[in-house]
């Protein structure tokens, strides 16, 4: 029983000095762990208080949380940076000079606007369609070429090593268009256009003509041209009906984004390998 003594602390003055000298013999770390017991618990009583203080202090002084990603909005999601996916990629030992490879790749944005109609949208969602499981989308899309209007196309260069982009222009033939002749721009835009607010008024601007296509009233017209696209990077064109000949144009297609769609009629890229 003497051997517990020594814990009773309070007691220790009006016990015997019998007592204490058995106390003398407790083990030296058995005093120790039971000052350790002491800061441990005036540890736990401070972490509570401190728990107190943030809990009834805290949500009503903080500043409110950051905005959750679902509260961006589609300009915003339009505009943000994007970093290239394929990191390292380009440390990989590859044949040279580099394998012919190619794939195609669909407008982004097709979408007409109107000269004389300066503030008018277009609908950008023209063959959706109500079905049992919502309403479908299809890509399918006008270029629309007449005296006023004219037609924004944009693409975005995908993929690595893929920088080398020919855009191709098939204009079917239109009988009724003797002399007449499409004028390709390229456009200053280096973001995706939002066409929920594309019209003649919040167009691009031209940067440079890049041709003048005629259009053949017996056969289609292929017309292409290569251009350096950094992958990611956006290109944009403006087909327009050519001022230079004297002559009106009345051109119309839809495409969709089935390659076969664009046998006769189309406007696509093609990427070409440069590594
Ligand atoms: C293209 O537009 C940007 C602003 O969007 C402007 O700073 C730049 O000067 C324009 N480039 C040309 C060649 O007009």
């Amino acid at each position: 029983m003497n051997s517990y003594s020594a814990l009773r602390t309070d007691d220790v003055d009006t016990e015997s000095v019998e007592s204490k000298d058995s106390a003398s013999h407790i083990p030296q770390d058995l005093k120790k762990r039971s000052s350790f017991g002491y800061w441990a618990l005036a540890i736990c009583v401070l972490c509570t208080a401190i728990n107190l203080v943030t809990t009834f202090t805290v949500p009503f002084s903080s500043t409110p949380p950051a905005k959750p990603m679902g509260s961006l909005t589609a300009n915003d999601v339009r505009l943000l940076r994007r970093p290239s996916q394929y990191i390292g990629l380009e440390k990989v030992v590859r044949p040279s000079p580099p394998e012919p490879k190619s794939f195609w790749i669909y407008p982004i944005v097709l979408a007409p606007i109107d000269n004389a109609d300066k503030s008018k949208v277009f609908d950008d969602d023209p063959k959706r369609y109500a079905s049992q499981i919502g309403t479908i989308t299809p890509e399918i899309r006008r270029v629309l070429v007449t005296d006023t209007v004219s037609t924004i196309a944009q693409f975005r260069a995908i993929d690595f090593g893929m920088e080398s982009c020919e855009l191709n222009i098939l204009i079917p033939a239109v009988s009724s268009a003797d002399g007449a002749a499409i004028s390709v721009y390229r456009v200053n835009e280096t973001y995706a256009l939002d066409t929920r607010t594309l019209s003649y008024g919040t167009r691009p601007q031209r940067l440079q003509k890049l041709s003048d296509i005629p259009i053949n009233p017996d056969d289609n017209v292929h017309w292409h041209r290569k251009f350096a696209c950094p992958s990611e990077s956006v290109l944009s064109f403006e087909l327009a009906c050519s001022t230079a000949t004297g002559h009106s144009c009345n051109l119309e297609w839809w495409q969709d984004k089935t390659q076969s769609s664009m046998d006769n009629s189309g406007i696509y890229i093609v990427q070409h390998a440069t590594i």
